[in-house]
């Protein structure tokens, strides 16, 4: 094959600066707030309010630390204060999406808890809401749910929230991948990370704007958000002295931290812009293989293209298998397979990733509960009886999907280069 190899490497998705950045973290050094005060913070704090239709806003450390302090205040709204040595979840089961992320649900086990995985759905890759409903059938103690919208895509959220208002269930939303990616709820358009009981975004640098790190906690219950405030900061009580009557974190953002996140700010339709291009061209560029881009649903939700990726046709995968780290793929004329193709494109200096390998097949979670559309989704096979009901749709994405180089500053001349590059896996 006449390509050339890239010169400087074409990431997944690497942080984009503008320039404010540097004059905001400039701003916090020259006055002094080098601190987790500042005006950096007030200022991200009320502007993502604000664009997210949200009463309160409060700037942490990580993504990971707002999904903890959500899991957290969710698990004492049902079960109260635990006692001294124990998570708010003790003895109790979470709801959880199954494809993610692990920072979406560790939280549930920092509290104690037990995470039970439901499958995921072709049409958004996300939690599948007929799934769903199985678990709440099988569970019907359990109220607390963990959603995502993967690589940038809202889920089957109407859905979700219906069974979750019958079976009065709180919703945790880890928007950590969708900023600025909206869905139509009940006729009207709203922010993911608006759409939960506790919602949650990122700043990680890989994400669609950045602080280098960072999160933030969303929500209009001032309660909440002051409880939120103040168990990140080491949950001082108000006394002259330190005073601490319950369990303190340090999980406050910096305001130099912010600084960066409030240069980048202007520019997130702009990312959202050059991603979505990205997303285009590929699927235009690969629309003869045997592939489907990951799809969304165009009526109820505009994504943020976070991250463009591709499942493979079924008679069109060549055999690959994989361990619990390696993999190995026999070649194979006109078929291929994720492993082929991101082997590929690292030979060409490009980044691309396996899809989140389902939290189910995880080690860690090996003795969690998993739930599928046929219900209880461990040993559903039979020596002696061919059962022909087989499902892990999460495990079937994983197989055949993979995350293609989806980073901004990629040109379209270099993404044509990596169209053909995935091209010739399939020759
Ligand atoms: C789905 C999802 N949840 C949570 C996180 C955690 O965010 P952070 O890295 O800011 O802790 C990430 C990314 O890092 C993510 O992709």
């Amino acid at each position: 094959m006449n390509i050339k190899a890239f010169e400087k490497k074409i990431y997944l998705s690497s942080p984009t600066m503008h320039g404010d950045e540097a004059k905001y973290m400039m701003e916090a050094y020259e006055t002094n707030w080098m601190s987790t005060v500042g005006k950096n913070i007030n200022e991200i704090e009320s502007r993502i309010a604000e664009l997210f239709g949200m009463k309160y806003a409060v700037a942490l450390s990580c993504g990971t630390a707002a999904l903890h302090l959500a899991t957290k205040l969710a698990g004492e709204k049902l079960y109260g204060k635990p006692k001294p040595g124990r998570g708010t979840l003790y003895g109790h089961k979470v709801f959880a999406t199954d494809m993610t992320f692990d920072a979406s649900v560790n939280p549930v086990a920092y509290e104690d808890g037990e995470a039970i995985f439901i499958d995921t759905e072709y049409d958004t890759w996300n939690l599948d809401p007929e799934a769903f409903r199985r678990a709440v059938e099988m569970y019907p103690d359990v109220h607390i749910l963990v959603i995502v919208h993967l690589y940038g895509t809202p889920g089957k959220v109407a859905e979700i929230k219906k069974i979750c208002d019958e079976h009065q269930i709180l919703i945790i939303e880890d928007a950590a991948e969708s900023f600025g990616s909206k869905y139509l709820l009940d006729g009207q358009w709203r922010e993911t990370g608006s759409l939960g009981d506790y919602n949650c975004i990122s700043f990680n640098g890989n994400k669609i704007i950045t602080g280098s790190s960072g999160g933030m906690f969303l929500s209009n219950s001032k309660e909440d958000a002051e409880k939120v405030r103040k168990w990140s900061t080491q949950s001082r009580e108000n006394a002259p002295w330190y005073q601490h009557e319950e369990l303190g974190y340090n999980y406050r953002m910096s305001n130099v931290i912010a600084g960066v996140v409030r240069g980048q700010l202007p520019y997130l339709n702009e990312h959202i812009a050059q991603k979505k291009a990205i997303y285009e061209r590929y699927r235009e560029g690969l629309k003869d293989l045997p592939v489907q881009m990951n799809p969304y649903d165009k009526d109820n939700s505009i994504p943020n293209f976070w991250l463009s990726c591709l499942i493979i046709d079924k008679d069109a995968m060549c055999r690959q298998v994989r361990d619990d780290y390696k993999a190995i793929y026999v070649p194979e004329h006109g078929k291929s397979c994720p492993t082929q193709i991101l082997e590929t494109l690292l030979a060409y200096n490009a980044e691309g990733r396996p899809i989140w390998k389902p939290m189910h097949a995880q080690p860690i979670y090996r003795n969690n509960a998993f739930i599928t559309v046929n219900g209880n989704g461990r040993a559903q096979s039979n020596a002696y009886i061919d059962t022909g009901k087989i499902t892990d749709v999460g495990m079937d994405i994983f197989h055949r999907g993979l995350c293609l180089p989806s980073d901004n500053k990629m040109t379209p001349d270099q993404q044509d280069r990596i169209i053909e590059i995935i091209k010739s896996c399939f020759i």
